[in-house]
Protein backbone atom coordinates (compact mmCIF):
# COMPACT_ATOMS: atom_id res chain seq x y z
CA UNK A 1 0.00 0.00 0.00
CA UNK A 2 1.60 3.58 -0.60
CA UNK A 3 1.94 5.93 1.95
CA UNK A 4 -0.11 9.26 1.59
CA UNK A 5 1.47 12.30 2.18
CA UNK A 6 -0.67 15.31 3.06
CA UNK A 7 0.27 18.96 3.00
CA UNK A 8 -2.00 21.13 5.09
CA UNK A 9 -1.10 25.00 4.28
CA UNK A 10 -3.32 26.31 7.42
CA UNK A 11 -4.49 30.20 6.32
CA UNK A 12 -1.74 30.55 4.56
CA UNK A 13 -1.09 31.48 0.51
CA UNK A 14 -2.23 33.47 -1.96
CA UNK A 15 -3.61 33.24 -5.87
CA UNK A 16 -0.26 34.14 -7.10
CA UNK A 17 1.72 31.77 -4.28
CA UNK A 18 -0.30 28.87 -4.28
CA UNK A 19 0.12 28.83 -8.24
CA UNK A 20 4.57 29.25 -7.86
CA UNK A 21 4.36 26.68 -5.24
CA UNK A 22 2.07 24.30 -7.07
CA UNK A 23 4.03 24.75 -10.14
CA UNK A 24 7.32 24.11 -8.31
CA UNK A 25 5.75 20.54 -6.94
CA UNK A 26 4.07 19.64 -10.44
CA UNK A 27 7.57 20.81 -12.14
CA UNK A 28 9.51 18.58 -9.48
CA UNK A 29 7.71 15.47 -10.12
CA UNK A 30 8.02 15.50 -13.87
CA UNK A 31 9.04 11.86 -15.16
CA UNK A 32 8.65 10.78 -11.31
CA UNK A 33 6.77 7.75 -10.30
CA UNK A 34 5.81 9.44 -7.23
CA UNK A 35 6.93 7.20 -4.13
CA UNK A 36 3.33 8.58 -2.43
CA UNK A 37 -0.13 9.08 -2.36
CA UNK A 38 -0.38 13.19 -2.58
CA UNK A 39 -2.81 15.60 -1.21
CA UNK A 40 -2.63 19.65 -0.95
CA UNK A 41 -5.37 20.55 1.72
CA UNK A 42 -5.86 24.46 1.36
CA UNK A 43 -7.97 27.03 2.41
CA UNK A 44 -11.81 27.24 0.91
CA UNK A 45 -11.59 29.97 -1.10
CA UNK A 46 -8.49 28.49 -3.15
CA UNK A 47 -10.22 25.08 -3.80
CA UNK A 48 -10.99 26.07 -7.66
CA UNK A 49 -7.72 26.58 -7.83
CA UNK A 50 -6.00 23.38 -6.78
CA UNK A 51 -8.89 21.92 -8.85
CA UNK A 52 -7.65 23.89 -12.03
CA UNK A 53 -4.14 23.14 -11.54
CA UNK A 54 -3.98 19.59 -10.16
CA UNK A 55 -6.30 17.78 -12.38
CA UNK A 56 -4.67 15.05 -14.02
CA UNK A 57 -1.55 15.27 -11.75
CA UNK A 58 -0.56 12.77 -9.32
CA UNK A 59 -1.96 15.42 -6.30
CA UNK A 60 -5.23 15.35 -4.99
CA UNK A 61 -6.06 18.45 -3.41
CA UNK A 62 -8.87 19.16 0.00
CA UNK A 63 -10.22 21.33 2.61
CA UNK A 64 -9.36 21.72 5.92
CA UNK A 65 -12.25 21.44 7.57
CA UNK A 66 -16.06 20.32 6.55
CA UNK A 67 -19.58 21.21 8.11
CA UNK A 68 -21.19 18.93 10.47
CA UNK A 69 -24.86 20.19 8.87
CA UNK A 70 -25.82 19.06 5.22
CA UNK A 71 -27.17 22.14 4.09
CA UNK A 72 -29.34 25.70 5.36
CA UNK A 73 -28.95 28.08 7.55
CA UNK A 74 -25.30 27.82 8.77
CA UNK A 75 -23.59 31.26 7.83
CA UNK A 76 -19.88 30.72 7.06
CA UNK A 77 -19.89 27.00 7.27
CA UNK A 78 -18.77 24.94 3.95
CA UNK A 79 -20.73 21.28 3.19
CA UNK A 80 -19.06 18.20 2.18
CA UNK A 81 -21.05 18.24 -0.92
CA UNK A 82 -19.68 21.33 -1.79
CA UNK A 83 -16.06 20.41 -1.67
CA UNK A 84 -17.72 17.18 -4.03
CA UNK A 85 -18.22 20.13 -6.26
CA UNK A 86 -15.06 20.82 -5.98
CA UNK A 87 -13.34 17.19 -6.60
CA UNK A 88 -11.81 17.52 -3.01
CA UNK A 89 -10.63 14.03 -2.53
CA UNK A 90 -10.10 14.65 1.44
CA UNK A 91 -11.61 16.85 4.24
CA UNK A 92 -9.20 17.19 6.78
CA UNK A 93 -11.55 17.20 10.16
CA UNK A 94 -10.88 17.79 14.21
CA UNK A 95 -7.59 19.20 13.71
CA UNK A 96 -5.73 20.24 16.75
CA UNK A 97 -6.05 23.43 15.75
CA UNK A 98 -9.86 23.69 15.48
CA UNK A 99 -10.34 21.90 18.25
CA UNK A 100 -8.22 24.15 20.71
CA UNK A 101 -9.47 27.81 18.88
CA UNK A 102 -12.99 26.43 17.71
CA UNK A 103 -14.25 24.88 20.45
CA UNK A 104 -14.67 20.86 18.72
CA UNK A 105 -15.67 18.18 20.48
CA UNK A 106 -15.01 14.90 19.90
CA UNK A 107 -18.98 14.64 18.62
CA UNK A 108 -18.78 17.51 16.20
CA UNK A 109 -16.01 15.71 15.01
CA UNK A 110 -17.40 12.68 14.02
CA UNK A 111 -20.28 14.35 12.87
CA UNK A 112 -18.26 16.29 10.21
CA UNK A 113 -16.32 13.05 9.23
CA UNK A 114 -19.80 10.84 8.91
CA UNK A 115 -20.98 14.33 6.62
CA UNK A 116 -17.56 13.92 4.49
CA UNK A 117 -17.85 10.52 4.19
CA UNK A 118 -21.65 10.35 2.59
CA UNK A 119 -21.05 12.84 0.07
CA UNK A 120 -17.76 10.87 -0.92
CA UNK A 121 -15.14 12.62 0.22
CA UNK A 122 -12.30 10.94 2.71
CA UNK A 123 -11.69 12.54 6.26
CA UNK A 124 -8.51 12.69 7.52
CA UNK A 125 -9.64 12.34 11.58
CA UNK A 126 -6.32 14.23 13.61
CA UNK A 127 -6.12 12.98 17.16
CA UNK A 128 -3.24 13.66 19.36
CA UNK A 129 -2.50 14.78 22.84
CA UNK A 130 -1.24 17.89 24.78
CA UNK A 131 2.09 18.39 26.40
CA UNK A 132 0.35 17.99 29.99
CA UNK A 133 -1.62 14.58 28.59
CA UNK A 134 1.49 13.36 27.85
CA UNK A 135 3.02 14.32 31.06
CA UNK A 136 0.92 13.38 32.97
CA UNK A 137 0.68 9.23 31.16
CA UNK A 138 -3.09 10.17 29.22
CA UNK A 139 -1.44 9.68 25.91
CA UNK A 140 -2.85 6.37 24.96
CA UNK A 141 -6.52 7.57 26.87
CA UNK A 142 -6.62 10.73 25.06
CA UNK A 143 -6.06 9.06 21.25
CA UNK A 144 -7.92 6.18 22.55
CA UNK A 145 -11.30 7.95 22.82
CA UNK A 146 -10.93 10.52 20.09
CA UNK A 147 -10.75 7.56 18.00
CA UNK A 148 -13.58 5.75 19.93
CA UNK A 149 -15.82 9.03 18.70
CA UNK A 150 -15.64 7.96 14.93
CA UNK A 151 -15.31 4.30 15.05
CA UNK A 152 -18.78 4.11 14.25
CA UNK A 153 -17.18 5.54 10.53
CA UNK A 154 -14.77 2.92 10.77
CA UNK A 155 -16.68 0.03 11.20
CA UNK A 156 -19.09 1.27 8.40
CA UNK A 157 -17.10 2.60 6.04
CA UNK A 158 -16.80 1.18 2.51
CA UNK A 159 -14.17 3.26 1.40
CA UNK A 160 -11.41 4.81 2.82
CA UNK A 161 -10.95 6.79 5.92
CA UNK A 162 -7.61 8.54 7.16
CA UNK A 163 -6.67 8.99 10.90
CA UNK A 164 -3.51 11.36 11.49
CA UNK A 165 -2.20 11.20 14.80
CA UNK A 166 -0.90 14.66 15.78
CA UNK A 167 0.56 15.56 18.83
CA UNK A 168 -0.34 18.88 20.04
CA UNK A 169 3.19 19.41 21.34
CA UNK A 170 4.96 18.03 18.12
CA UNK A 171 2.62 21.10 15.51
CA UNK A 172 4.83 23.50 14.78
CA UNK A 173 6.94 23.57 17.41
CA UNK A 174 9.91 22.01 15.58
CA UNK A 175 9.46 19.32 18.24
CA UNK A 176 8.74 15.94 16.49
CA UNK A 177 7.98 12.87 17.91
CA UNK A 178 10.56 10.37 18.03
CA UNK A 179 9.82 7.57 15.34
CA UNK A 180 9.76 5.53 18.47
CA UNK A 181 6.95 7.74 20.48
CA UNK A 182 5.13 8.07 17.19
CA UNK A 183 4.92 4.50 16.64
CA UNK A 184 4.06 3.04 19.72
CA UNK A 185 0.56 5.60 19.58
CA UNK A 186 0.18 4.28 15.86
CA UNK A 187 0.20 0.96 17.39
CA UNK A 188 -2.25 1.83 19.53
CA UNK A 189 -4.46 3.35 17.03
CA UNK A 190 -4.38 0.56 14.14
CA UNK A 191 -4.90 -1.90 17.22
CA UNK A 192 -8.42 -0.59 17.83
CA UNK A 193 -8.96 0.06 14.27
CA UNK A 194 -8.36 -3.56 13.68
CA UNK A 195 -10.85 -4.10 16.34
CA UNK A 196 -13.60 -2.15 14.52
CA UNK A 197 -13.21 -3.13 10.65
CA UNK A 198 -12.89 -6.04 9.03
CA UNK A 199 -11.53 -3.48 6.68
CA UNK A 200 -8.48 -2.22 8.31
CA UNK A 201 -6.56 -1.57 4.95
CA UNK A 202 -9.32 0.88 4.76
CA UNK A 203 -7.54 2.95 7.06
CA UNK A 204 -4.53 4.82 6.66
CA UNK A 205 -2.70 6.35 9.87
CA UNK A 206 -0.58 9.59 9.17
CA UNK A 207 1.86 11.06 11.27
CA UNK A 208 1.96 14.74 11.83
CA UNK A 209 4.06 17.13 13.97
CA UNK A 210 7.49 19.00 12.65
CA UNK A 211 7.64 16.31 9.79
CA UNK A 212 10.16 17.54 7.51
CA UNK A 213 12.74 16.56 5.16
CA UNK A 214 15.22 15.92 7.50
CA UNK A 215 13.04 13.45 9.72
CA UNK A 216 10.28 12.44 7.43
CA UNK A 217 12.13 8.73 6.44
CA UNK A 218 13.15 7.62 9.62
CA UNK A 219 9.16 8.13 10.60
CA UNK A 220 7.46 7.20 7.59
CA UNK A 221 10.10 3.55 8.30
CA UNK A 222 7.91 2.82 11.16
CA UNK A 223 5.54 -0.34 10.34
CA UNK A 224 2.77 1.80 11.77
CA UNK A 225 3.03 5.12 10.22
CA UNK A 226 1.13 5.27 6.82
CA UNK A 227 2.05 8.51 5.40
CA UNK A 228 2.69 12.47 7.10
CA UNK A 229 0.05 15.19 7.98
CA UNK A 230 2.38 17.94 6.36
CA UNK A 231 1.45 21.91 7.93
CA UNK A 232 5.20 24.38 7.00
CA UNK A 233 7.13 21.68 5.45
CA UNK A 234 4.12 21.97 2.71
CA UNK A 235 4.48 25.27 2.09
CA UNK A 236 7.93 24.29 0.66
CA UNK A 237 7.92 22.48 -2.68
CA UNK A 238 11.45 20.98 -2.72
CA UNK A 239 10.85 19.91 1.13
CA UNK A 240 7.30 18.50 0.45
CA UNK A 241 8.91 16.65 -2.65
CA UNK A 242 11.40 15.28 -0.01
CA UNK A 243 9.30 13.73 2.20
CA UNK A 244 7.23 12.07 -0.40
CA UNK A 245 10.68 10.54 -1.86
CA UNK A 246 11.12 9.66 1.69
CA UNK A 247 8.10 7.48 1.64
CA UNK A 248 9.42 4.15 0.43
O1 LIG B 1 -1.66 19.59 9.86
C1 LIG B 1 -0.44 19.63 10.04
C2 LIG B 1 0.11 19.60 11.35
O2 LIG B 1 -0.56 20.43 12.23
C3 LIG B 1 1.60 19.67 11.43
O3 LIG B 1 2.06 20.99 11.26
O4 LIG B 1 4.20 20.25 10.22
O5 LIG B 1 3.81 22.64 10.82
O6 LIG B 1 4.14 20.92 12.60
P1 LIG B 1 3.65 21.22 11.23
Amino acid sequence: MKKLIAGNWKMNGSLAANQTLVQAMLDGLQGVEPMAEMVLCAPSPYLAQLQALLAGSPIAWGSQDVSAQESGAFTGEISAMMLKDFACRYAIVGHSERRQYHAETDATVAAKAQRALAAGVTPIVCVGETLTERESGQTEAVVKRQLAAVIHAVTHCTSEIVVAYEPVWAIGTGKTATPEMAQAVHAVLRKQIAAATQHPERVKILYGGSMNAANAASLLAQPDIDGGLIGGASLKAADFLQIVASAQ
